[in-house]
């Protein structure tokens, strides 16, 4: 059965983009038709991910009548031609490794980043609106007819607005995408409330993704030593060293003994199940492209982070 899978949050920066890149690519690399959508049409960014210029970009499908085939970019061999060029860089011998290529397909569609056509959008009268918003729907409804996609990915842009809001009505599956900071929980509840709630009647599933979570760069840590955390209370993870990571664990440990298990008390408050919880690995910031790592690096317990997600759902 296809499904359309769309990353949201309250908040900016909790990770969207690139799980949302990474699912696809992991799909495809699984073999199922992909297609990935940049539908953060305030601040897009995946046409600097896969460095594409498209005949046409999702905005002139959304507000005139550009072709869904001038709009989608198959991208699956330039990744494979690439994938193969680096392996015949690091052994001769292994030319052609087919491990990590995708075998599935892999479409794109871009936003278009230049500012006069995002505010073209933004500022479009009602009727235009009401088009582009038709458009939407069909737009699913192509990529599944005329592109057979098992699998359409949705990157939105975040917060309650227009455009966001929109992205979010074609999809099945909503993932919502939040840190483990006050500021996102306080938000993921407004939008759980005002928003999400609306689509779940309307039959949409919804789940919460936990990202950057504790347990990889710092280490999750239970609490055994209630004394030890006695000692440092009252500190803060500022009033710390920066590379005092025992501290900001046993301060993560204490913090959790305040408030025992409130990502669980978020979901039952919400009605909404926890889909996953990803660790926060600094190592893959690191890389110039953070949105390929299960491409690059399949044993990565990134790529094992995706993989589960994927399955879950
Ligand atoms: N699990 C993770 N571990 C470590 N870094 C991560 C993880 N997930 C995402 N990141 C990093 O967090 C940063 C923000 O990610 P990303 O751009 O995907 O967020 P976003 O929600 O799409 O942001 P925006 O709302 O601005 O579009 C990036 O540098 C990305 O590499
Ligand atoms: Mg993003």
């Amino acid at each position: 059965m296809n499904k359309c899978i769309a990353f949201h949050s309250y908040k900016g920066g909790t990770g969207k983009s690139t799980l949302a890149c990474n699912s696809a690519i992991l799909l495809a690399r699984k073999g199922y038709r992909v297609c990935l959508l940049d539908l953060d049409i305030y601040a897009p960014s995946f046409h600097l991910y896969f460095s594409k210029e498209p005949r046409k970009w999702i905005n002139d499908f959304l507000t005139s009548s550009a072709n869904i085939q001038d709009v989608m970019i198959d991208v699956t061999d330039s990744f494979n031609s690439q994938q193969r060029h680096t392996d015949s860089i690091k052994s001769n011998d292994h030319v052609g490794e087919k491990e990590v290529e995708i075998s599935g397909k892999l479409w794109v569609g871009l936003s278009n980043p230049q500012k006069k056509e995002i505010f073209k959008l933004e500022t479009a009268d009602t009727n235009t609106k009401r088009q582009a918003i038709r458009r939407f729907i069909h737009l699913r409804e192509l990529l599944m007819s005329d592109f057979k996609a098992d699998y359409i990915i949705v990157d939105t842009s975040p917060g309650i607005r227009f455009w966001s809001i929109n992205s979010l009505a074609i999809a099945d599956i909503l993932l919502l995408t939040l840190k483990m900071s006050d500021l996102d929980i306080d938000g993921t509840r407004i939008v759980a409330e005002e928003i999400y709630r609306c689509f779940i009647e309307l039959g949409s599933k919804a789940y919460l993704v936990y990202n950057m979570v504790e347990g990889y760069c710092v280490p999750r840590q239970t609490i055994s030593n209630k004394e030890e955390i006695s000692n440092i209370s009252g500190s803060t993870i500022a009033q710390k060293p920066r590379n005092d990571i025992a501290s900001v664990t046993q301060l993560l440990s204490q913090q959790r003994s305040d408030d025992d298990d409130w990502p669980s008390s978020l979901s039952t408050d919400l009605g909404i199940e926890i889909i996953s919880f990803i660790p926060c690995y600094c190592d893959i910031q690191f890389l110039r492209k953070e949105f390929l790592t299960v491409l690059k690096y399949k044993d990565h317990p990134f790529t094992f982070q995706i993989e589960k997600l994927i399955d879950a759902l």
